[in-house]
């Protein structure tokens, strides 16, 4: 499989990084980064990061969109100042970014190897809506977009309570992504929360003994360490990473429904929100597979696997 990976890394998004460059039979083609859980240049060091730990600096990493395309955007703190738990002393950098912006180098790869490629999007869609008003052959060039987003009974996890934050940071991206790709399939905010990594499989993750596993451990110190938090964590959520799973093997998907989702431009409340036609009322094709459970023995193994070696 040929993926192609975009990213506001996160330390979610980290993790999901760590399980596609550790899966066997996959090559990460590219990382196009963008701003969402820390600015872009946090982001960015971060990828660059993680690529150093796992000893992979030859993926190329291009610099995307900075601002959503019409929303006001703030970074959230909820992964550290750096947006990788404080994650320090980072190791010396072989190589830079590329010259190309994100959604340019997006529209290269997918017209240079059309249906080949697996579009990851973990991040607001800023990159992708750009490379799809840019070019509109763009959507059909892609092999299949997986989506970290979204909030399918309108439990979000933002101000704007009914909308998931990639979604959030750019409704306008969203609805741009969802209404050009044909396909697309969908971690929700939800299926996220449904399916949490109990503390004990955390735990065993965090005690193998590789730098893969010290470096999961450090990063997630921030919200997962009793005595960082005064909390005493019960259980690790996987938003990123279930999406990634998802891409890598679509055998983990134990159910889903196929509908019709655009995105909510307004609204008091609700901009942002993803709005499901579950009765087909708005005459409009399906455009998502919703996944909605998951094997989680699958998740547990690809996470093994990625921290292993
Ligand atoms: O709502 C969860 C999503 O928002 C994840 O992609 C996380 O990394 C943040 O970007
Ligand atoms: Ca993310």
């Amino acid at each position: 499989m040929r993926l192609l990976i975009d990213t506001d890394a996160g330390i979610d998004d980290a993790v999901a990084l760590l399980m596609a460059l550790a899966h066997p039979g996959t090559t990460v083609e590219a990382i196009t980064t963008t701003y969402g859980n820390v600015a872009l240049e946090k982001v960015i060091r971060n990828v660059l990061t993680v690529l150093e730990v796992m000893g992979c600096p030859g993926v190329p990493v291009y610099a995307g969109s900075s601002q959503p395309l019409v929303a006001r955007w703030a970074a959230e703190s909820i992964f550290g100042d750096d947006g990788l738990g404080n994650y320090e002393p980072r190791p010396p950098f072989s190589k830079g970014v590329e010259p190309e912006h994100a959604a340019l180098a997006l529209i290269h790869m997918a017209n240079t190897y059309p249906g080949e490629l697996t579009l990851v999007a973990l991040a607001p869609q800023t990159n992708i809506a750009l490379a799809t008003r840019l070019d509109p052959t763009f959507p059909s060039n892609i092999k299949e977009l997986i989506i970290m987003g979204g909030a399918i009974t309108a439990e979000g996890n933002t101000d704007n309570v009914a909308a998931e934050w990639n979604v959030y940071c750019d409704p306008e991206a969203a609805y741009i992504t969802l209404n050009a790709f044909p396909h697309a399939r969908l971690v929700s905010w939800e299926t996220t929360l449904h399916h949490p990594l109990p503390i004990e499989d955390y735990n065993a993750l965090t005690a193998l003994p590789t730098p893969r596993a010290q470096f999961f451990a450090a990063i997630n110190r921030v919200f997962m360490d009793p005595v960082l938090t005064g909390r005493t964590p019960q259980h690790y959520l996987l938003p990123d990473p279930l999406a990634m799973g998802v891409a890598l093997e679509p055998g983990l998907i134990r159910h889903s429904k196929v509908r019709h989702m655009t995105v909510e431009l307004h609204g008091t409340h609700t901009r942002g929100q993803t709005v499901i036609d579950h009765n087909g009322r708005l005459k409009q094709s399906a455009n998502v597979e919703i996944v909605t459970e998951i094997d989680m023995q699958v998740m547990n193994d690809l996470l093994r696997r990625a921290l292993a070696g």
